[in-house]
């Protein structure tokens, strides 16, 4: 009877001892966490944490775009017309003053306009053409008024105007040449409205008159367009100055 007694208490020893060590392997292998990370599991890649890259809100925000225009070195300088024009009629709002303001918008740049010092020139489109055409054929040189920023702010300047005979009107003649030493060893970039002439050469008459400068290709855009199809302009003067390197 006490051997009986002896080997049962010795099978529920090694009943418990088994158990308890099937116990300890079952433990084991269901834990995922890699060994060491304090049994943590790895946020999902797919979660928010891994898609989006938190910024703090009080870092300086240094992306290129971030500069401002305060220290843009670019300048548009143009001339343009109220009053009838050809194909729009009465305008409150330049075609070539739209160009620019969109250059402006476009690279930072400050913008200049250049203004006749006694505004001589009629507001009907006939009247004007013919004020024009004598000017042309005098070579006059107009006076333009206000004070010409200071232009050794600038190394890039574009300089706009209608196209008027062909040619330049004759007061950016006077610009050219009364800022021509100020104006060497600039960039200098025309562009031009106009009703079917294009660019009219303003490139190469510009270098003419400034020949100290860098003067690089042109934009010549419809006057109408200016009025009736800003959105096209706007692409049209986007791409323009993207492939300038803006
Ligand atoms: C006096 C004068 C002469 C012009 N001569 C030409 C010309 O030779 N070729 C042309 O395509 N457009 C000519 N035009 C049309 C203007 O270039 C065009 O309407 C321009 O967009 C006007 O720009 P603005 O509103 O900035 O003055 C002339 C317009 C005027 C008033």
């Amino acid at each position: 009877m006490k051997k009986s007694i002896k080997n049962l208490c010795c099978l529920v020893l090694m009943m418990a001892l088994t158990f308890t060590l099937t116990a300890c392997g079952s433990t084991q292998n269901s834990d995922p966490a890699p060994s060491g990370n304090g049994g943590q599991q790895n946020a999902p890649a797919s979660g928010p944490a891994a898609d989006v890259p938190e910024t703090p809100a009080d870092q300086p925000d240094t992306s290129p775009d971030s500069t401002g225009a305060d220290d843009t070195r670019t300048l548009v300088v143009y001339f343009s017309r109220t009053g009838e024009q050809y194909t729009v009629g009465v305008i409150d709002h330049g075609n070539t003053a739209i160009v620019a303001e969109m250059i402006a918008e476009a690279t930072g740049a400050d913008l200049f306009e250049v203004l006749p010092v006694d505004d001589h020139y009629p507001m009907t489109y006939s009247e004007l053409t013919d004020v024009a055409k004598r000017e042309q054929n005098e070579k006059a040189r107009p006076a333009y008024a206000g004070d010409v920023p200071d232009l050794s702010d600038y190394d890039t300047i574009f300089i706009g105007a209608p196209v008027w005979w062909g040619d330049w009107p004759m007061i950016m003649y006077t610009f050219f040449e009364e800022n021509e030493d100020a104006l060497s060893g600039k960039t200098l970039i025309p562009f031009s409205t106009h009703e079917g002439s294009g660019l009219s050469g303003f490139d190469r008459k510009l270098s003419s008159s400034c020949p100290g400068s860098t003067v690089l290709d042109g934009l010549a855009v419809r006057g109408n367009d200016c009025q009736n199809k800003q959105d096209s302009v706007r692409t049209a003067v986007n791409e323009w100055i993207a492939g300038l390197g803006y």
